[in-house]
């Protein structure tokens, strides 16, 4: 599909995706692999160019991982970042130590070689990102060193006849100042690419193949609602339209009208050309969650429901073709599919894989794609931006944001007093939006409102009351795997709480959580 493509060889580094990330934004599309790949599979998909990464292990170090010399005679331009450049070294006669003096941080870089190639339009000092342990202390015959800190004498290196490049920073994490530009460098002037991936164009390449791939045949897709499913069902529907059945689980734990919403989306009468299914399955759960109050034994229920609902739907439509997934890119290396550097987030997904839907083969069409290339390409679209840019929302829904026993009346409560929370919020930001023209540094990457499974006397008007506290949750994370409370600002909280307790029945309180992430989680379950 893609025909100019740079692969990134991986070593198990942690910002290893990020670096995929910045090839992409030059508009080249790359892959990223594991250093195990055999070098025949590595040479019949025939890149432009290769990027070996960082990594945690020493070279010198027995089982450290490894290449042969043959990844180097293979005819493409090869850049290694950090370990990536160690290991050039390493395997070509070169020398890596122990580092007498660790570099860690922002570092100044003088660049003391040709700025022809690499170091293009870069300045002469410039600050990088170092991260290491080990240094190379000599470069093998046929390399030239072109740059230096204080405390690296090769912080790069270059063999312009062999096209092999070295360095010991990291040019895509940001803190270095011209990373992007280094790495621009890298992929088009020594690569040779035009830089022509483009969004526009990925949909309608995908377009063609998915038509090519499914023939007549016929899909089914569990839509979520959620961005990813969204997206390829919008594709999936321009590319073979009513070949395509989305079937719509609405298990009665989501945002409030957010399965009308879904609905009106996708549904008959909508923007898209499909088959639309929307089960209404709410009753269902509700009385499977009945009683339940252990975290992990709800979110059981809700994955185990979902497939038996969505299994049953798929056998009145019958055997299909295929069985569409919305699987993005960091999906598949999280899975330990990709790359090297894998965490696995099984709770992430809400039940795996139907056994008894029969289809012959599952079609992926967001696989090679970041979360934000998603987003881009749900534009590209047309689908509506409220949909594009949805916050985050767990596969088990509101299941994970009711403390104790899941009923009817509690997914109300959290429903209204959410909406008003997201609706305060989004006010407050648009309005700072406007007279600042940015978005204000409290605006949280999530927030809901929870449930909590306590009651507490307060009184409204001249009655008592025995109510529900409600929990407001904002966090600000880059990576979701940490985070910090947002500091929302009080007269916006303080709005947020007047409205729950006065237009939500059954609530009395209302609770900001300050918890960080660890020890609290996001969620709220
Ligand atoms: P936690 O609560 O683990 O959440 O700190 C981290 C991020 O993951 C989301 N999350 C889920 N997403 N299925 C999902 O698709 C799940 O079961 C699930 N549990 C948590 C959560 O919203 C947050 O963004």
């Amino acid at each position: 599909m893609v025909n100019e493509k740079v692969l990134v060889i991986d070593f198990g580094g942690q910002y290893n995706q990020l670096v995929a990330r910045r090839v992409r934004e030059c508009n080249v599309y790359c892959e990223i692999y594991s250093y195990k790949t055999p070098l025949e599979k590595i040479k019949a998909m025939n890149p432009k160019g290769i990027i070996l990464t960082g990594g945690p292990n020493s070279v010198y170090e027995e089982g450290a991982p490894s290449c042969t010399k043959d990844l180097f005679e293979i005819g493409v331009p090869i850049l290694g970042l950090c370990y990536g450049a160690q290991l050039i070294q390493h395997v070509l006669g070169g020398k890596v130590e122990k580092a007498i003096v660790r570099e860690y941080g922002k570092i100044e870089t003088e660049i003391d070689g040709s700025k022809d190639a690499l170091f293009n339009g870069v300045s002469e000092k410039t600050t990088v990102w170092m991260s290491h342990n080990d240094y190379i202390s000599k470069i093998g015959p046929g390399f030239e060193i072109i740059a230096h800190t204080l405390d690296c004498p090769v912080a790069a290196y270059q063999d312009t006849k062999r096209q092999l490049y070295g360095i010991q920073f990291h040019p895509e994490v940001l803190h270095t100042v011209q990373g992007k530009d280094i790495l621009a460098n890298f992929v088009k002037k020594i690569c040779k690419c035009s830089g022509s991936w483009r969004m526009d164009s990925f949909v309608e390449e995908s377009i063609k193949s998915i038509r090519e791939k499914v023939g007549d045949g016929k899909v089914l897709l569990a839509l979520s609602g959620g961005v990813d499913s969204s997206v390829a069902a919008a594709l999936l529907s321009k590319a073979i339209g009513k070949q395509l059945t989305c079937v719509f689980v609405d298990h009665g734990l989501l945002r409030k009208d957010e399965g009308d919403e879904v609905e009106k989306v996708f549904g008959a009468g909508g923007m898209f050309d499909l088959n639309f299914v929307r089960v209404n399955a709410a009753k269902r759960y509700y009385d499977k969650l009945s009683g339940v109050t252990e975290p992990e034994k709800k979110r059981k229920i809700i994955g185990e429901e979902f497939i038996r609902v969505f299994e049953e739907e798929a056998k009145k439509i019958g055997a299909v073709d295929f069985l569409a997934q919305g699987t993005i890119y960091p999906d598949v290396v999280e899975s330990g599919l990709g790359g090297e550097s894998a965490v696995i987030k099984s709770h992430h997904n809400v039940g795996g894989l139907p056994d008894y839907v029969d289809f012959k083969e599952i079609i992926e069409p967001l696989r090679d794609l970041f979360k934000d290339e998603v987003r881009k390409a749900g534009l590209e679209l047309g689908i509506p931006e409220y949909l594009v840019f949805r916050q985050p929302f767990p596969g088990p829904g509101l299941g994970v944001r009711i403390v104790g026993e899941v009923t009817e009346d509690k997914v109300r409560i959290v429903q209204d007093a959410d909406y008003i929370y997201r609706s305060e919020i989004e006010a407050a930001s648009n309005e700072y939006k406007k007279k600042h023209g940015e978005e204000p540094s409290w605006m949280p990457n999530q927030y809901f409102a929870a449930l909590t499974n306590m009651r507490s006397v307060g009184v409204m008007g001249d009655e008592r009351t025995y109510d529900y506290a409600v929990a407001l949750r904002a966090v600000r994370t880059v990576d979701f795997m940490t985070a910090e409370s947002a500091r929302i600002p009080y007269e916006v909280l303080e709005k947020v709480m007047n409205r729950i307790v006065n237009e939500v029945k059954g609530v009395n309180r209302v609770f900001y959580d300050l918890t960080s992430k660890p020890p609290g989680t996001i969620e709220f379950e």
